[in-house]
């Protein structure tokens, strides 16, 4: 049997956030359901399950929780990586806007195995956002869809979005257009991070605030290869050298392998003496083990 769950009382939560409508409403063992994790993009909901296959009782658990424009679902399987598939409601066929703190993101349903906005960074964006004003330069590398770059340029800043993807820069052009940001007055850099950094520190460019979110395992453009577990402090020390007086860097990870004090030592040992680190917890809504992880150095 599935265990019943009371929805509204995560969703009065999730609303006193303000003007937000994504969230996380089931998470796993936070809710007693191991491997059972719901999230919500402004009415379209994605089930994701550890198990392969979906069985007909949580189909129809997760169909009947509460109204719905749809509903998918997931296998969470890094090494499968298969874009959600529809289990109830309306198929999707284009990208659809959602709301959070006010900023407007685009989210796919459509894209691969991830969805274009990662909710348990919801704090930390808003942390970014909080944090930039006009006149500072971000660096939002392993960029993503922006999310970061959207919420500093918000607030004035001028970023450099960095991926390694095309296509993410892409969207994240459609994600600042879609909050009336001027895309020609913000960066957009293509190609690999610990080459850019390295770049950026030879040219003698500084940026107020830095922010390192990278995947757990990447290679940079040589091949050689990056597991956050052992090469983070690598990473802080290349962000570091690019960083101007007074500046700032979020380091966050969601590496499970990678303990909390393990990170801490890592980022520390990373940086010159007497930096200031801020630990931050994961999100309300986020209530299982809490594998994000996140430091502000504040320099
Ligand atoms: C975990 S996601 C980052 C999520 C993002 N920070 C956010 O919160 O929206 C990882 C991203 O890193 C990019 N990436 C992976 N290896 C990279 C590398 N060596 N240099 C630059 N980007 C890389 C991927 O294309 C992907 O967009």
């Amino acid at each position: 049997m599935v265990r019943k769950i009371n929805i509204s009382e995560k969703l009065r939560d999730t609303l006193s956030l303000g003007d937000t409508d994504a969230y996380r409403l089931v998470d796993g063992a936070g809710d007693d359901l191991p491997g059972i994790y719901l999230d919500d993009f402004a009415g379209r909901r994605l089930l994701s399950t550890t198990a392969p296959s979906l069985s007909p009782e949580l189909n129809d658990w997760a169909v009947g929780l509460a109204p719905a424009i749809t509903t998918y679902w997931k296998h969470l399987d890094q090494e499968e990586k298969k874009a959600p598939s529809l289990i109830a409601g309306t198929k999707l066929t284009e990208p659809f806007e959602i709301r959070e703190c006010g900023i407007r993101y685009l989210v796919s349903f459509q894209s691969g195995y991830s969805q274009g906005i990662f909710l348990d960074q919801r704090e930390n964006r808003i942390r970014v956002r909080d944090r930039s004003q006009a006149g500072d330069t971000i660096l939002n590398t392993f960029s993503y869809t922006g999310a970061f770059s959207v919420c500093a340029a918000l607030s004035g800043a001028t970023t450099t979005t960095l991926d390694l993807s095309q296509p993410y820069l892409d969207w994240a052009r459609e994600n600042m257009a879609l909050n009336r940001i001027e895309t020609q007055s913000q960066h957009f850099c293509k190609g690999d991070a610990f080459h850019w950094l390295r770049r950026f520190a030879r040219q003698n460019r500084r940026f107020t605030g830095i922010i390192l979110d990278p995947p757990t395992f990447s290679r940079d453009h040589r091949g050689k290869v990056f597991r956050a577990e052992e090469h983070y402090g690598e990473l802080v020390a290349l962000a570091a050298a690019c960083l101007a007086p007074g500046g700032w860097i979020l380091c966050t990870t969601n590496c499970r392998r990678l303990p909390d004090h393990a990170f801490t030592r890592m980022v520390t040992e990373a940086l010159p003496p007497r930096v200031r680190l801020e630990s931050h917890p994961m999100p309300p809504d986020f209530t299982d083990d809490p594998y994000l992880k996140t430091l502000m150095v504040e320099t």
